[in-house]
């Protein structure tokens, strides 16, 4: 029997040396000193021994077991510091390699101006209000005085869901949505996507956007109107632009006028952009709140008025920036993205 360990102390060593990875030294640890091992099959015969050998046998194969042990651990340690070598060397940092940039994202030029508005009106004292793109027929043009039979309400101009239901093609509404509410006096602006059936051209989209104000308190008159936009067209623009204001006709308003600003080219002087009139393109819609209108929300025309104002976010984008295609601004094109 102490042959018989001695050779199998031998033999396991010898295997054990040859182990290149961790399944191997498992296997040789199951083949010797496993339930079914040979060490442990030895010991078992134990039984037959004389009561002399048997603790000599004993103390025998305890010391071949440790001396596997050991040498198993000792293996399994190099082993996996192998490893661990090949795997930093595999995955050795070269600091010295170029870098990947991440894409940094921005603003799109038409929020950025959005919020440029929105600000700036906050700083005068307006609310900035939300309102809904899909709109009831009454909102987006009864209550605001449209007459039944004005052009705008045809179905080839609007996109109508059912018989009230449209996606509002301008931001007026609002205006009634606030002066609903109740409370007086109202000072707010509005900005959101407005809708019309139109042909996509250089400065056309079926989907635009607008900003609406509106004013209505005491007292309030078409001087104050005037002056408001005069010096939020000098805030947004520079303090060089000029309003001009011409008469016009909306249902919601009376009087109305539309307003050109300076061209911001030439600065009013005359050049080939404003065929030499000085006049950049009409800007907004404006006008003193109807009285129609006012009723409407439950407001008495007798003691308040008010005044309002449309204006093409899209517009000013484009006169702010030189943009000479409405549609640069939803092709979502990075390259002209990225000069804002
Ligand atoms: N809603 C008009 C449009 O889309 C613009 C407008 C004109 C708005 C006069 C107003 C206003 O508030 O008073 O063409």
């Amino acid at each position: 029997m102490k042959e018989q360990l001695l050779k199998l102390k031998t033999e396991a060593l010898n295997q054990l040396k040859e182990c290149i990875e961790n399944a191997d030294i498992e296997k040789i640890r199951v083949q010797y000193l496993g339930k079914k091992g040979e060490l442990t099959q030895i010991l078992r015969s134990m039984g037959s021994l004389s009561e002399e050998e048997r603790p000599e046998m004993g103390k025998l194969a305890n010391e071949v077991r440790a001396i596997i042990e050991n040498e198993i651990k000792e293996i399994k340690g190099k082993l996996d510091t192998k490893v661990a070598e090949a795997k930093l060397k595999s995955e050795s940092l070269d600091i010295t390699m170029p870098g990947i940039l991440p894409e940094i994202g921005r603003r799109h030029p038409l929020m950025q101006v959005k919020e440029e508005l929105e600000s700036l009106f906050m700083r005068m004292g307006y609310d900035v209000v939300d309102g809904p793109e899909i709109e009831t027929v009454s909102n987006n043009f009864d209550d605001l005085n449209a007459p039944y039979d004005h052009p705008s309400r045809d179905k080839s101009d609007t996109f109508y869901i059912s018989e009230d239901l449209v996606l509002r093609t301008h931001t007026s509404p609002v205006e009634i949505r606030a002066m609903k509410e109740g409370k007086l006096p109202i000072r707010m602006v509005s900005t959101g996507r407005t809708f019309r059936f139109d042909d996509v051209d250089d400065t056309h989209s079926p989907m635009f956007h607008q900003m609406e104000c509106l004013v209505v308190d005491k007292g309030v008159t078409m001087a104050n109107l005037k002056d408001s936009i005069d010096q939020f067209v000098k805030e947004l623009f520079g303090s060089e632009m000029k309003t001009r204001f011409r008469p016009h006709n909306f249902p919601f308003t009376e009087p109305s006028a539309e307003v050109d600003v300076s061209c911001p080219i030439c600065m009013g002087k005359g050049c080939p952009a404003c065929n030499g009139t000085g006049w950049s393109m009409e800007l907004l819609g404006c006008g003193m709140t109807h009285p129609n209108v006012l009723r409407n929300c439950g407001i008495d025309p007798e003691v308040y008025s008010g005044y309002a104002f449309g204006m093409g976010i899209d517009r000013v984008a484009m006169v702010k920036y030189g943009i000479p295609n409405i549609r640069l601004l939803f092709e979502n094109d990075v390259r002209f993205l990225k000069q804002f």
